[in-house]
């Protein structure tokens, strides 16, 4: 198997002790579903799409940017977020249901970097630049701030990159579409940092996936000792039913509006 090397971002690390402006709180991190095809909190809309977005860091990131500006910020307002805390966006693969926000954020936050898989189209650095951001080409897995990781591009059905972030409980992984598979995905994982995965959550896309295959998928999850999961987006119903069944208590059941918090 090729040997993963981390790329640190050099710089990045060299202010990683300096406090961001906003976000922060004492060592723990907040997550919270910003778009999602499911509802967590009552008042939220739902659209078939994921975002997520990470504070507590020493950068607030932006995972992903769900399929419509308008309807993400109407979940941002309802939450109450500020937009403006954002300092880094990560796509997670091409599809515009994770990438169709990011203009509107980037008209009202310029100053952001935007790391996204290194297959995309030569046009969308361009297209960053246009508003002001700084395009990031992921190919292989890097350190993206203190504590916080890409798997790099995955190569699959359409390539993707997910997110490791390394927290006191064990690795969270927050994932898209999961297009390369989610149990490739959670190997790559171990290759690039060999700890206890703790949670994963995201889109899993096993909607045709028979009720055996997604059986044998938990049965990965388990021999990769995945403590909790979060299966949302573009799983499908069925999926979700069987993980809750295998996990019980350790299914955290996701939806626009649901806030996670994980020290680190
Ligand atoms: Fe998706
Ligand atoms: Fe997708």
């Amino acid at each position: 198997m090729k040997k993963r090397t981390l790329l640190f971002a050099g710089l990045l690390l060299l202010i990683g002790g300096l406090a961001a402006s906003c976000g922060l709180s004492e060592k723990k991190i907040t997550m919270t579903i910003l778009y999602d095809n499911y509802i967590f909190k009552e008042g939220m809309r739902s659209d078939w799409g994921f975002s997520c977005l990470i504070e507590g860091f020493e950068k607030t990131i932006l995972f992903d940017t769900g399929t419509s500006g308008d309807i993400l910020f109407q979940n941002i307002d309802i939450l109450n977020v500020d937009i403006h805390c954002v300092d880094l966006v990560v796509l997670s693969h091409i599809h515009n249901d994770h990438t169709g926000g990011l203009s509107a954020v980037l008209e009202k936050k310029h100053d952001v970097s935007v790391y996204f898989p290194i297959s995309f189209p030569d046009h969308f650095s361009q297209e960053i630049r246009d508003q002001q951001a700084t395009p990031i080409p992921v190919d292989e897995p890097i350190g993206i701030c203190e504590h916080v990781y890409s798997t790099g591009e995955i190569e699959g059905s359409v390539n993707e990159q997910s997110l490791i972030l390394d927290t006191d409980e064990g690795l969270v992984v927050i994932t898209g579409c999961s297009h390369p598979g989610i149990v490739t995905i959670l190997k790559r994982v171990k290759e690039i940092l060999d700890k206890p995965i703790y949670l994963v959550f995201g889109g899993f896309h096993l909607m045709n996936h028979s009720d055996a295959q997604v059986r044998e998928i938990i049965q990965e999850f388990e021999s990769l000792g995945v403590e909790k999961c979060g299966a949302t987006h573009c799983i499908g119903d069925t999926a979700i039913g069987l993980f809750k069944e295998a996990y019980g208590e350790n299914y955290i059941p996701m939806g626009v509006g649901r806030v996670l918090q994980v020290s680190y």
